[in-house]
């Protein structure tokens, strides 16, 4: 057996910095970041602190969805770099300590996938087409779809093979990205092999993408949209009260993580993985289990409003869900995925925070609006960004950083629409605009050609003027930047994170999240307006980065207190 010689648990209380590798930086100049921009902002990381960075899909793609159109798993986009300038970034990053998490996307390949290809060209009834979900279609001529269920990103779930064969082929998202069969052995063979593929190149773990979605009930006899639709809103029993859904969230996709997990054991330390799942609360502990994933994501903090109540009920709610399965939670305020929390905060309350499609749908509409009625408060909503977050780095677990957000970095709005990239504004017809204003490259020199990301072509999305304020170089001269914020902080976490232990203080004010961890670090976050006394104790930074040595909490901010 194994002898296990490093730290296993290394992920239960880390930092995870996420880079979106084409906006990051750019060291060819070709307008879209490379590995090689990466490695040359390792001292960037860090002096930052963070204890393992996550890449999104660098794999090759046709970027019809940011890269998780995955036309080949086991390689790098050659507008990103090669497997040898990988090899040199991992080796870069692990040098200083930081450790490297890749994306596997299991649900769908893109349909540039080679195996794709050949199912189309191998025809209707070829055990080509079984590694993909392929249905005749309906009518006389078979020219509808199989059924009439609609994609996540808008229009239609089915699209034609192409081939004139009456045949279609279902794919979740985008019709450049086809669903695979997990039914299939060969399906899941080839998963096992692209994980030890970058397993066996050093990464230490892998964030998997819906990952409740992989394993399908495609039996002839499909519900309708309007029956499935319903089915999410409606707890139907399977005799312990889980929902049933042809798509979603079925018992069987555990049996895939546990053979994954297997190979994580082959490894040493073993590799890790966090799961991408919007699941009912209460399903959430099974993807995280020690013999599965081991970690799931969870997004309720990034629903919460910025208010005490929302925040205390959401923490008490995860930390008991990740207890279930001895695994830790991971904090999360912003993604690839999502509005800038800086921008999101700069709104006003959404009534029901917790249905994520309701908030997305609502903070879109003020988006389109062009900020316009109601117009955000931008300087509340980064005031209330660095207070959440700094109270969330204090919380047990592991919290997951998106880039820009040490920055302070807004949602960008004004895109123009020739310039947007994301399937859902085209396949909604421009009604969702989509995830674009939070993938723009990031400003890393206020006066240099564009802002320092790339010194050649115009980077693919583009940058506003006001990008200036918040590059890393003028953030990194000014003492109370959001930048250094975030470098204190993680400096201090350090020290923090030693147990997974958290108590809760009432009677701090109204509208106050107040927690002890152990060794007398107290941390205190000020959702209100209006001052409060803060308790004894020595101040050890705060959100706003002010000593706060009148004793006393400002409004919309946190401190970290250690008793003396
Ligand atoms: C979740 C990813 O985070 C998102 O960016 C992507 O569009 C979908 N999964 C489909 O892969």
């Amino acid at each position: 057996m194994l002898q296990r010689t490093s730290d296993a648990d290394w992920w239960r209380q880390a930092v995870i910095y996420q880079i979106y590798p084409r906006s990051f930086a750019d060291a060819n100049g070709d307008g879209i970041g490379d590995l090689k921009g990466i490695t040359a902002k390792v001292p960037y990381l860090e002096a930052l602190g963070v204890d393992a960075a996550w890449l999104s899909p660098f794999y090759p793609s046709a970027l019809k969805d940011g890269g998780y159109d995955v036309a080949d798993y086991r390689n790098v986009d050659p507008r990103i770099g090669t497997l040898e300038e990988f090899d040199e970034m991992l080796g870069a990053l692990k040098s200083v300590g930081i450790k490297v998490m890749v994306d596997i996307v299991p649900n769908h390949s893109s349909d540039d996938h080679e195996w794709f290809q050949a199912a189309l060209k191998a025809g209707k009834g070829s055990k080509e087409r079984e590694k993909f979900i392929f249905r005749d279609g309906l009518g006389p001529n078979k020219d509808q779809p199989p059924t009439d269920w609609k994609s996540k990103f808008g229009g239609p779930s089915w699209s034609p093979s192409g081939t004139n064969d009456g045949q279609w082929y279902f794919h979740m998202f985008d019709s450049s990205q086809p669903d695979w069969n997990w039914d299939h052995p060969e399906v899941r063979a080839d998963f096992i092999e692209t994980l030890r593929f970058w397993g066996d190149r050093g990464v230490a773990g892998f964030r998997i993408d819906v990952a409740d979605a992989l394993t399908k009930d495609m039996s002839d006899d499909l519900p309708s949209w309007e029956e499935l639709t319903k089915l999410t809103h409606k707890k139907l029993s399977n005799g312990n009260g889980h929902l049933i859904h042809p798509l979603l969230d079925r018992d069987e996709v555990h049996d895939v993580y546990r053979s994954w997990r297997k190979v994580f054991n082959e490894y040493d330390p073993p590799l890790i993985a966090v799961a991408e799942c919007w699941v009912a609360p209460d399903r959430k502990h099974l993807y995280a289990s020690s013999d599965g994933l081991g970690q799931a994501f969870s997004f309720d903090i990034l629903l919460c409003n910025y208010d005490a109540d929302e925040y205390r009920r959401c923490i008490k709610h995860s930390l008991k869900g990740s207890a279930i399965t001895g695994s830790s939670t991971t904090w999360v305020l912003s993604n690839h995925d999502v509005i800038r929390h800086a921008s999101r905060f700069a709104m006003p309350k959404v009534a029901d925070n917790r249905n994520h499609p309701l908030v997305i749908e609502a903070t879109n509409k003020w988006l389109v609006n062009k900020f316009q009625d109601p117009k955000p408060d931008v300087e509340s909503g980064l005031k209330r960004a660095r207070a959440a977050t700094l109270m969330i780095l204090g919380l047990p677990g592991s919290t997951y950083i998106y880039q820009g957000e040490e920055l302070g970095l807004p949602e960008v709005v004004d895109i123009p629409d020739n310039e947007r990239q994301d399937p859902t504004f085209f396949r909604t017809a421009g009604r969702e605009i989509g995830r674009d204003g939070c993938r723009v490259p990031l400003p890393w020199e206020a006066s240099s050609k564009n802002f320092g990301y790339g010194s050649g072509a115009l980077p693919h999305l583009p940058q506003p003027d006001w990008f200036e304020d918040y590059a890393v170089d003028v953030e990194d001269k000014d003492g109370k930047s959001t930048l250094n914020l975030y470098r204190q902080a993680l400096r201090l976490r350090k020290q923090l994170q030693t147990k997974e232990e958290l108590e809760w203080v009432d009677g701090t004010g109204e509208n106050v999240v107040h927690y002890k961890r152990p060794d007398g670090w107290e941390i205190i976050m000020n959702a209100g307006k209006t001052a409060v006394t803060l308790p004894k104790g020595k101040v050890l930074v705060s959100s706003t980065l002010d000593k706060l040595d009148d004793g006393k909490l400002p409004g919309e901010t946190t401190a970290w207190l250690k008793a003396e």
